[in-house]
This record gives C-alpha cells, sequence and structure tokens, in this order.
C-alpha cells in the first residue's frame, strides 16, 4: 500500500548488501568479530553467535564468554578468549558483539560504559546486554550501533508491557529508535528494522525459528556484516533478511517447521548466500 509506513525490503535490495567476494580477500579485509556471548550458564549462546559469523564471512572470529571458558579443540573454527587472562581490550577488531547468554553482570555494565566512552564505531548489542543498558540507564547509544531486542527486551528497555508492544509493534519499534538513537531490530514473526528515517519490514522467516538460540545465530550474522564494514542499518537489514531465509529455505525443502534448530540455521546460510547472488 502506498501508505504503509513499513517499507517491505526487496529481494533484489538485499542482493546489492551482500559483500563482494574477491580474490584477494585474505582473512584480515573479511573482518574480525569481537564476541562477547556466553556464560557458564549459557555457554551454547556463544558458540552459536561464532557460527552465524563465520558463515556469514567473519575472517576471525574471537570468542570471549564471561566466567567460563569454551574447549578451543572442540570449536577450531574460532579463536576463544579466557577473559580471566586475555583482556578484550587487547584484541584487534572490526566488529564486537556483546550480550548473547553473556549475563547481567557488572562486568556487563562496565563493557558497554567503556566501549561507549572510547565511540568503538561498529558495535551490536542483544539479550543481556540490553537488560544492564535499560537497568543501568546506558540509552542513547552511538548511531552507528545496532540493538535486536525480542520485544519483552525491548518491553524492558521502555517500561512498558510485552503486551503493550506486540499489539503495537512499529510505533514501539519507532519509539525505541528516537529513545536509543541507534539501529533498532525488533524480532519476532514480522522483524522490524527502524533507522533513524525510516522502519523496514523483513518479508522472509517463519515460525521454524521459534527455538532457542536462533536469535544467538542472528546477533553473529549481524556482527560479521558490521565487522565487514556493511553500514549499521545494511547489515541489520540483511541479517535479518538471510536469517529468516533459512527457515524459508527449510519449508521448500520439505522439513518439518517443528524440528529446524539454531544449528540448522547456521547449516543453511551457505545455500542461502548462494541463493542470494
Ligand atoms: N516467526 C518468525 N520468526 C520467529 C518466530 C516466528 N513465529 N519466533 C521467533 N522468530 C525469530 C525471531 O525473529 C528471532 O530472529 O527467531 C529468533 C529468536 O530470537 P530470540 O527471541 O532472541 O531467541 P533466542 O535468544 O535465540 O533464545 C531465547 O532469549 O529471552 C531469552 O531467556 C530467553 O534463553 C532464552 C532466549
Ligand atoms: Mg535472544
Amino acid at each position: 500500500k502506498a501508505n504503509d509506513p513499513v517499507r517491505i525490503l526487496k529481494k533484489s535490495t538485499a542482493r546489492k548488501l551482500l559483500p563482494a567476494v574477491s580474490a584477494h580477500d585474505n582473512k584480515a579485509t573479511r573482518g574480525r568479530s569481537l564476541l562477547l556471548a556466553g556464560s557458564a550458564q549459557y555457554p551454547g549462546a556463544g558458540i552459536l553467535a561464532a557460527r552465524g559469523a563465520l558463515r556469514m564471512g567473519s575472517g576471525y572470529v574471537m570468542l570471549a564468554p564471561q566466567g567460563v571458558t569454551v574447549s578451543s579443540l572442540e570449536n577450531p573454527d574460532f579463536l576463544v578468549l579466557d577473559l580471566k587472562k586475555d583482556s578484550w581490550q587487547q584484541q584487534k577488531f572490526d566488529a564486537l558483539l556483546c550480550g548473547p547468554g553473556f549475563g547481567v553482570t557488572p562486568f556487563t555494565a562496565e563493557v558497554i560504559r567503556e566501549l561507549k566512552a572510547r565511540k568503538v564505531e561498529r558495535v551490536v548489542l542483544d539479550a543481556d546486554a540490553l537488560t544492564v543498558c535499560a537497568e543501568q540507564d546506558l540509552f542513547p547509544l552511538p548511531a552507528t550501533w545496532i540493538v535486536t531486542p525480542h520485544t519483552g527486551e525491548l518491553a524492558r528497555c521502555l517500561g512498558v508491557e510485552a503486551e503493550e508492544i506486540a499489539a503495537n509493534r512499529y510505533g514501539f519499534v519507532r519509539v525505541a529508535q528516537e529513545m536509543m538513537g541507534c539501529v533498532v531490530l525488533l524480532k519476532g514473526p514480522q522483524t522490524l528494522v527502524a533507522g533513524p528515517n525510516r522502519v523496514y519490514g523483513i518479508s522472509t522467516g517463519n515460525a521454524a525459528l521459534a527455538k532457542s538460540g536462533t536469535g544467538d545465530v542472528l546477533a553473529g550474522i549481524i556482527t560479521a556484516l558490521r565487522a565487514q564494514k556493511v553500514p549499521a542499518l545494511r547489515a541489520a537489514l540483511l541479517g535479518a533478511y538471510v536469517h529468516g531465509a533459512t527457515a524459508n529455505l527449510w519449508k521448500s525443502r520439505k522439513r518439518d517447521l517443528l524440528s529446524m534448530t539454531a544449528s540448522d540455521v547456521v547449516e543453511s546460510l551457505p545455500q542461502v548466500l548462494y541463493n542470494l547472488r
């Protein structure tokens, strides 16, 4: 509809946003992603984000969980940091993700404060990082950052009931964008992405994604795009598009929507990206 305030991201547009591959690429030009994700309670969240980032093309992925390490031997595709010994500030990175399964702790708050103070350009905040921002009053955030709340997380950030948001997702994603100052990706059936001037709707995705861990994969995908220097709004749009497209591919392959897992999202990405190009 001409007066529809939500613009649906077209496949032809998404295609143009996909990073180019050149014969001269090397792992540094593909971008370094530093993921502050996972904890003793939720180590899997960090691993899933790391796998999503790798499949989205990040040349280096470094995972730094809080209060625990994960096995490098079992996860040879990415580097693992031990925050007790290795400080995250000393790592070279192009984009940083903070939040999935990371824990709502004073350290999480310290990290976000420091990223803000140092004006780090490419940051993605999800899950626990958003709870910390709400509790510690850390909004607004730099315009080049991306937040990826689900309905409950956005409700906490705005201090409203989740039911209110569910009833007016478009209105609240705009309110959130103004309050937070960054790109806001509101997850759910029909994911919305709000930039300063416009709200976009993501047409891909289905209920196969209603399984824990799929959001962590999305956060990793978007971080990898930022590490490859895709601008914030475009990274959020393309990330949500290809993430949703894994569920459409799953369905078209005649696999039941009950059965898809977060790992299946990761493993479907190569085909989704190939089909998009
Ligand atoms: N239709 C389309 N997409 C959906 C649907 C649906 N019915 N349900 C979920 N999704 C998509 C969302 O758009 C989002 O991309 O699946 C992803 C789910 O992400 P999250 O809600 O962040 O879930 P995740 O973090 O993977 O796992 C749940 O979050 O709130 C915490 O404690 C909770 O551990 C739990 C975790
Ligand atoms: Mg989540």
